[in-house]
């Protein structure tokens, strides 16, 4: 496998990316970071056109810093060519969207064309690599696919990567991974994967096809279940006057539990958790098992929103023409996704109670834009509570710890603040005169 030993000691390895979403963009950019040479590939030619011209469609913490870094080294490059970019590579990733369909299964027509158009292109020992979260023996369908597909006759290996990146956290997550995993269905790719992660200096995982297809998708439905986990939990100390966030402190300090994701509030969303956990509920059917504890999990969520609509519904009596102003639409800090955003899902909720709606998010307006209507999107965070007769914070960006409520308070009709993030301090907030309710505190 051709590659220059750099003066680092990392030798560096031409690798194509196809798919220049959240998680192929942050891949190949990490990679050229590492010292690789990367070629990204994406059908939109819009995409491609702002890549090419410096650009960044999405925004991630680092991101376009480290894009423009590496474009300008030539080590990255951007193209519409799947030819191009198999011409150019040994190491191919494919990091396309596997969309949910209707019945909670996976669409994986994208994979499934990636993996003919790689196949038709190549002319060469090629290592294809699965990137993209997908339902586990889809690794053995894309060696049938590229098998079918190629015109010439060439090996080939087949290995799933799966991604652990958060959004709002890709690029630190990328180049500090806990874990890569590397699975493969013969040591041949093997010493060509590790100088691919030699850079990050991560533990290397490397295991069969199958089992590194479910570690991505076990990984996410146990990280989901600790978030439903701890919403149940916030429930139990609502009705008791316990405190949700002392009891996730006390238990997230036993090794074997952990702190992180224990934080309740209105529930995991995103492109990730919502669709993994309904795309392994069905897999698991279609091995003729019923793996209710995820589906308990994918409940416990939707009512953890039910119950906060019907907190502020309780509060406000009739939502019919208040003024509530909402503090985040993206679906997680640091980041402009609003997909499956619970922020989002809330002001539809409130909007068909008839409640009218200020809105804001420090990064997320624009996108937020293409799926909410008749709201008033307010620029100025401080600016959300005029006029309001509550405010509800969705969504855990840390910027509204910052918010004046002094200035808040006087500007609402009414004080009365519904924090979905348990950002604030209940006592402080009594302290400057709000009603304050939060969750499981
Ligand atoms: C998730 C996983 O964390 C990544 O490891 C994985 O690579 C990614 O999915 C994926 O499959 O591509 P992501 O969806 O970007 O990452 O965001 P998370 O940080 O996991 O948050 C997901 C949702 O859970 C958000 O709505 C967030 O607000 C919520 N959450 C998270 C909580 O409600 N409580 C917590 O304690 C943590």
């Amino acid at each position: 496998m051709p590659g220059t030993r750099l003066l680092s000691g990392v030798q560096f390895m031409n690798i194509t990316i196809v798919g220049t979403g959240y998680v192929g963009l942050v891949t190949g950019t990490c990679f050229a970071e590492g010292g690789h040479r990367v070629v990204c590939v994406d059908c939109d030619a819009e995409k491609v056109k702002i890549l090419q011209a410096g650009g960044v469609p999405i925004y991630e913490p680092g991101l376009a810093e480290l894009v423009k870094k590496n474009a300008d080294a030539s080590r990255l490059s951007f193209t519409t060519s799947t030819k191009e970019g198999v011409d150019k590579s040994d190491v191919i990733f494919i990091a396309v969207p596997t969309p949910p369909l209707p019945d909670g299964s996976v669409d994986l027509s994208f994979i499934e064309g990636v993996a003919r158009d790689i196949a038709g292109a190549m002319t060469s020992y090629k290592i294809v690599v699965d990137k993209s979260t997908v339902p586990v023996k889809t690794g053995a369908k894309v060696v049938e696919t590229i098998k079918r597909y190629c015109k010439a006759k060439v090996e080939f290996d087949v290995v799933s990567n799966p991604e652990f990146l958060r959004e709002g956290f890709a690029v630190e997550d990328f180049m500090r991974p806990d874990r890569v995993v590397i699975g493969v269905s013969s040591p041949r790719p093997v010493p060509a994967m590790q100088e691919v992660f030699a850079p990050y200096n991560a533990p290397v995982i490397v295991t069969d096809i199958n089992s590194a297809e479910l570690i991505k998708h076990a990984a996410n439905s146990f990280l989901a279940l600790k978030i439903s986990y701890i919403n149940a939990i916030s429930i139990i100390c609502e009705a008791t006057g316990a405190n949700v966030q002392e009891v996730a402190n006390g238990i997230g300090m036993d090794a074997r539990i952990g702190r992180r994701f224990l934080d309740a509030g209105l529930g995991f969303g995103g492109s990730c958790f919502p669709k993994d956990l309904s795309a392994f509920i069905k897999i698991s059917e279609q091995l003729g098992c019923d793996f209710r504890l995820l589906k308990e999990v994918q409940r416990i969520n939707a009512e953890q929103m039910e119950r906060f609509v019907r907190k502020i519904a309780d509060t406000l009596w009739v939502l019919k023409e208040k003024k509530i102003g909402v503090l985040g639409l993206a679906f997680k800090q640091n980041t402009d996704d609003v997909r499956m955003s619970p922020a989002i899902d809330l002001c539809y909720r409130l909007q068909k109670e008839g409640a009218l709606l200020r809105v804001h998010d420090p990064k997320a307006i624009e996108k937020a834009k293409a799926v909410l209507k008749d709201v008033t999107f307010v620029a100025d965070m401080n600016a959300v509570a005029d006029g309001c007769d509550a405010l509800v914070v969705a969504t855990e960006w840390p910027e509204f710890k910052k918010l004046d409520l002094e200035r808040a308070r006087k500007a609402m009709t009414h004080p009365i603040l519904f924090d979905g993030r348990n950002l604030f301090d209940p006592k402080e907030m009594e302290r400057l005169g709000f009603i304050y309710k939060s969750i499981g505190r």
